[in-house]
């Protein structure tokens, strides 16, 4: 397949094609091991290619704090911690990565890509761990106002595929799983269940695409999604080609 490419249509220069480019808060959502950080690597890299600034970050994580706070959440001799700790803590890296990165980074006009955001408290807290969605969407409005991604990419993939893929990944990486990771089928179903009823929720927020096929034809759908939604003056190279036959 011929690797699809973002470009400017009718004559605009290429780079940074005045205001169609504002900043955009873009997130990525899916299970472990769905695929989300290649995507998320491959859309900065084109993005940044047209000449947009782009900031990438990782939920929980992303900050020197939120990166302590990560360690204590993956950690798998933190077993004993209660889902609402659990809870707290991903709100507590969220807020700090909001304050020192996420706005600061809009401010100045770039996109923000960000592995996981509040969907992700919603979907593993809420559903997986069966706190609930009123609980996580309550602290949501407390700390944050509610602040909500322009878009959401959820990739959607088989429970067992992606979390086995993660598994591998984690040991091949870290050396074991990480505390989520030893979750069973049962926890990872609720999850995807609440990833897609979020969806169902506001479809104008959240794209759902297809995980299980390949890198780089989600590659192009994603990419068609944001030139649709975000960069109406770009076309991908596909469409043209399409047009000129
Ligand atoms: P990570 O290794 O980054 O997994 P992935 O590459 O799949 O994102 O681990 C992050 C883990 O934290 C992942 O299992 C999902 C979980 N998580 C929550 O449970 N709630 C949250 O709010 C967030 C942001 C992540």
């Amino acid at each position: 397949m011929t690797e699809p490419r973002i470009m400017p249509a009718h004559g605009l220069k290429s780079g940074v094609a005045g205001s169609n480019t504002a900043a955009r808060f873009v997130t990525f959502e899916g299970m472990d091991g769905s695929g989300k950080s290649t995507q998320l690597s491959l859309l900065a890299a084109t993005l940044k290619g047209l000449g947009i600034g782009v900031v990438l970050t990782r939920e929980p994580g992303g900050t020197p704090l939120g990166e302590t706070i990560r360690g204590l959440l993956l950690d798998a001799n933190s077993r004993g911690m209660h889902a609402t700790t659990e809870l707290a803590l991903m709100f507590a890296s969220r807020a700090q990565l909001v304050a020192e990165v996420i706005e600061p980074a809009l401010m100045r006009g770039d996109w923000v890509l960000c592995d996981r955001f509040v969907d992700s408290s919603e979907a593993y807290q809420g559903g997986g761990r069966g706190l609930g969605s009123d609980a996580v969407l309550a602290i949501h409005r407390a700390l944050l106002g509610g602040r909500a991604p322009d878009l959401t990419i959820l990739l959607d993939h088989d429970v067992a595929e992606s979390v086995s893929r993660a598994r591998v990944r984690s040991i091949a990486i870290e050396g074991k799983e990480s505390r989520f990771e030893e979750e069973g089928q049962y926890f990872f179903e609720r999850v995807k269940k609440a990833f897609l009823l979020i969806a169902s929720r506001e479809p104008e927020r959240v794209f759902v695409t297809d995980a299980k096929r390949p890198v780089q034809v989600i590659h192009e759908e994603i990419l068609r999604e944001i030139s649709r939604r975000f960069l109406p003056d770009l076309v991908l190279r596909h469409d043209l080609e399409e047009v000129n036959q």
